[in-house]
C-alpha cells in the first residue's frame, strides 16, 4: 500500500478513535480555535510541534519552514505572525530549533548547495556564521559547530522577533521564547525564556561581531 492510502486510513481510525474517547473532541473543533501559542519550528519531519509538546489539534498556532528562521520580508512568515498576534492574540511566541540542523549544516558549506531556493533561505545564516566565525571556528568542525550555529540562530530569530512592529507595539506584546530540540533524546533545551531580561539569555545572546580575516577564518565570507 502506498504513504497517502496508508495515511487516508489511519485518518478513519484515528477518527474514530478520537470521537469514541471524546464525543465532544470535533464538536469542539469545528467552533473555532483560540490556541495561545505560536510555533515557529523547522520542516524537518523528526520535530512535529505537536507530537513532541504532547499537544492537540487546535493548541497551537505553526509555522515551519528550513531551518525556523524568521524573516520580515516573507509575506508567508508575516501572515502568520500578523494572525497570530493581531487576531489570535497568542500569548507566547516559540521558535523551536533543532539539533542536527540540515539547514544548518548547509549554510556551513563553503559551496553553495544546488538548490537555489534553499541556498537564498539560509544566506542569512551564513551570515550569521560568519558573525560568530571566531567562536564556531574553535569548535570542532562537525555536529558541535552545527549544533552551536542552530542554538545561535535561534536566539537571532527570538531578537529580530521581539524588535518587529507586529510583535513590539502589539496591544497585548507576546512573550518570545527560543528553543531547541534534541533528536537524540526527544528533550527540548530553553535558550531563551520568554523574558529578554534575564541574564543567561543576555549573555548567550552577545554575539562576535568583531571582523575577523575574512579568509582564513570564514572562506566561505566570499560567497555572502
Ligand atoms: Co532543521
Amino acid at each position: 500500500m502506498n504513504k497517502p492510502k496508508r495515511m487516508l486510513l489511519e485518518n478513519i481510525a484515528w477518527a474514530a478513535e478520537t470521537a469514541e474517547s471524546d464525543p465532544a473532541f470535533f464538536g469542539r473543533l469545528a467552533q473555532g480555535q483560540s490556541p495561545t501559542v505560536l510555533w515557529i519550528g523547522c520542516s524537518d519531519s523528526r520535530v512535529p510541534a505537536e507530537t513532541i509538546t504532547n499537544s492537540n489539534p487546535g493548541n497551537l498556532f505553526v509555522h515551519r519552514n528550513i531551518a525556523n528562521l524568521f524573516c520580515a520580508e516573507d509575506d508567508n512568515m508575516m501572515s502568520v505572525l500578523e494572525y497570530a498576534v493581531c487576531v489570535l492574540k497568542v500569548e507566547d511566541v516559540i521558535v523551536c530549533g533543532h539539533y542536527g540542523c540540515g539547514g544548518v549544516q548547509a549554510s556551513l558549506s563553503p559551496t553553495c548547495t544546488g538548490l537555489p531556493h534553499v541556498d537564498r533561505r539560509i544566506g542569512p545564516l551564513r551570515s550569521l556564521a560568519h558573525a560568530h566565525c571566531v567562536e564556531l571556528n574553535a569548535l570542532p568542525a562537525g555536529e558541535e559547530r552545527i549544533n552551536r550555529l542552530a542554538e545561535l540562530s535561534v536566539l537571532e530569530q527570538v531578537r529580530a522577533l521581539r524588535r518587529v512592529p507586529l510583535v513590539r507595539d502589539a496591544e497585548r506584546v507576546p512573550r518570545v521564547h527560543g528553543w531547541i530540540f534534541g533528536l537524540r533524546n526527544g528533550r527540548i533545551k530553553v535558550l531563551s525564556s520568554g523574558d529578554p531580561r534575564e541574564a543567561g539569555e543576555a549573555a548567550a545572546s552577545t554575539g562576535h561581531v568583531a571582523t575577523c580575516a575574512e579568509s582564513e577564518c570564514c572562506p566561505e565570507a566570499a560567497s555572502l
